[in-house]
């Protein structure tokens, strides 16, 4: 799935910039080296985001 179609962003290349960097959604598709071009990506696209951040957040279980 394309999060973004005018730069042909996929959303696993996406997720994982975005754990790799602070930032909203334009920056992470500048460290894809891509700029936002309609715009009409950005609002799912920060929700992705904060979803992805939140799952790395999130406590890992460690088995014994
Ligand atoms: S769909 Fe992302 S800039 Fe157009």
């Amino acid at each position: 799935m394309y999060v973004c179609v005018c730069n042909a962003i996929r959303e696993t290349e996406f997720r994982r910039a975005a754990r790799c960097m602070e930032g909203d959604a334009e920056s992470v598709y500048a460290t894809l080296g891509k700029a936002p071009q309609c715009c009409q990506c950005l609002e799912e696209a920060d929700e992705l985001l904060a979803e992805e951040r939140a799952l790395e957040r999130r406590p890992q279980l460690v088995a014994a």
